[in-house]
């Protein structure tokens, strides 16, 4: 298994260009099973994750086409065409490699009238439980069976009758499921307190572009007129919130100027106000983001929250810048239950955080130090990598193919503005 090996100190300064976002994509491949017609994605990432939706969609008989990008490029272009599906069973051998799987059960339901995929596994943050998915489907008149760790939903003939569901709790995913189970339905269906993040606004664009008839698109309370089929159409996957926010913090904490390319000011606002309440100098622009910090950081108080609140998937990232701000901040991860994995390792390295249950009360230290740390999940591991540009020495961050799921070409995007950063196979 590969490691990375940084060596801090140095002020990270020039572009970093911003990948398509990964959890936009994982939602549009899926789409591609709800019509006969080619569907085309551009500006998708190079991840892990992405490969293995690739493979998962050619399981059930679908083709894919990565077409021309040359190597040095970043992001790829992918043709997807269901013409013929032979499979609706999402096996466990693919999903527990890639529990975003989930995410085929409700475009697999509309397409075919069914769909089985092998209960995911929970991870590292939580349990991760698709209660809502299957409440949110029945709703709207799917039957649900659950035999030998899969689950699978059932439409009545002539399609889902359609109907309302109210979500409890806000769920990303359960969401996204809903909306593609809902664009083919035979007739009207009704999500309340239905998640509003910007990749759910990327499904819905793309879902619109294919001939779905959805209200209310960027709300809580979405209403999907389902209609008799869909077309092909090609879209762009928006830019990365949560990439582009991983990065300004590594600007950030380096006191370094970096302009983040591509990225869009408009979906990350709670960041944005983040990084500024921390000191952090954030300019918007058409094109992207600038990023500064001159003067000393400062302490603040962060509760993550879903959309338009403080994004969770940023609460390690700006963990780890906090840990040099000059006072003590609060840190509440509401979201997940064990969203702290990087808190031990981040100790290592010279921090002062102590957490008791869902708070963190991190202590701004004068200097971090190098060390020998372990990736445990995707967003855990940026923050060591954030943590590692700052600090005195070297750092050798283990179990890396956390990184490599969600972020596109890591070490080369970070050596671009200047950082000591390199990729080694693990001896
Ligand atoms: C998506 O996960 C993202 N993943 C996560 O990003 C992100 O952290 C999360 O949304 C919240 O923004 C992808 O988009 C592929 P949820 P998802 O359903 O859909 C509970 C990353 O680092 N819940 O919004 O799984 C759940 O346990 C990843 O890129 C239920 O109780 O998240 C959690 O506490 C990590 N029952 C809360 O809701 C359900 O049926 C929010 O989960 C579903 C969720």
């Amino acid at each position: 298994m590969d490691k990375l090996i940084i060596r801090g100190g140095n002020r990270l300064s020039g572009t970093i260009p911003i990948s398509g976002a990964k959890n936009s994509a994982l939602t549009l491949i899926p789409c591609a099973l709800l019509t006969e017609e080619p569907v085309t994605l551009r500006n998708l990432p190079r991840l892990a994750d992405i490969d293995g939706f690739q493979h998962l969609m050619n399981q059930f008989g679908v083709t894919t086409v990565i077409q021309g990008t040359r190597p040095e490029d970043f992001g790829r272009v992918m043709s997807m065409e269901a013409t013929r599906i032979t499979s609706t069973v999402a096996p466990y051998d693919l999903v527990r490699k890639m529990r975003a799987s989930i995410l085929v059960l409700g475009p697999m339901l509309a397409r075919m009238g069914e769909a089985t995929v092998s209960l995911p596994g929970g991870c590292a943050i939580g349990d991760r439980p698709i209660d809502l998915h299957l409440q949110a489907l029945a709703a709207f008149g799917a039957v649900i069976e659950l035999a030998a760790g899969y689950v699978k939903a059932i439409a009545p003939d002539g399609g889902l009758p359609g109907g309302e569901f109210d979500f409890p709790v806000v769920s990303v995913g359960a969401t996204e499921n809903a909306v593609m189970a809902a664009v083919l339905a035979n007739g009207t269906c009704r999500l309340f307190n239905a998640a509003r993040e910007p990749e759910i606004v990327d499904l819905c664009n793309l879902l619109v572009a294919m001939g779905a008839e959805i209200e209310g698109i960027g709300t809580s309370d979405l209403t999907i007129h389902g209609v008799k089929r869909l077309h092909g159409a090609t879209y762009r996957v928006m830019a990365d919130r949560i990439e582009a926010g991983s990065y300004a913090c590594a600007a950030a904490i380096t006191g370094g100027d970096v302009f983040l390319e591509g990225a869009n000011a408009g979906e990350m606002q709670a960041t944005i106000h983040a990084l500024r309440a921390i000191g952090v100098t954030v300019e918007e622009t058409k094109k992207g983001l600038r990023v500064a910090a001159e003067g000393p950081l400062r302490p603040a108080n962060l509760t993550t929250a879903p959309y338009p609140g403080l994004a969770t998937d940023m609460q390690a990232q700006l963990m780890a810048l906090v840990c040099k701000a000059q006072g003590t901040s609060v840190l509440k991860e509401t979201i997940f239950e064990n969203r702290y994995m990087h808190v031990p390792e981040l100790r290592r390295m010279g921090a002062d955080i102590e957490t008791e249950g869902r708070t963190a009360i991190v202590k701004g230290v004068d200097r971090l130090t190098g060390a020998e740390v372990m990736a445990t999940d995707l967003r855990a591991s940026m923050s060591l990598i954030i943590a590692a540009l700052a600090a005195e020495g070297e750092t050798v961050v283990r179990r890396i193919y956390h990184l490599d799921r969600g972020y596109e070409r890591l070490e080369e995007k970070l050596q671009l503005v200047g950082a000591d950063i390199e990729r080694v196979g693990d001896s």
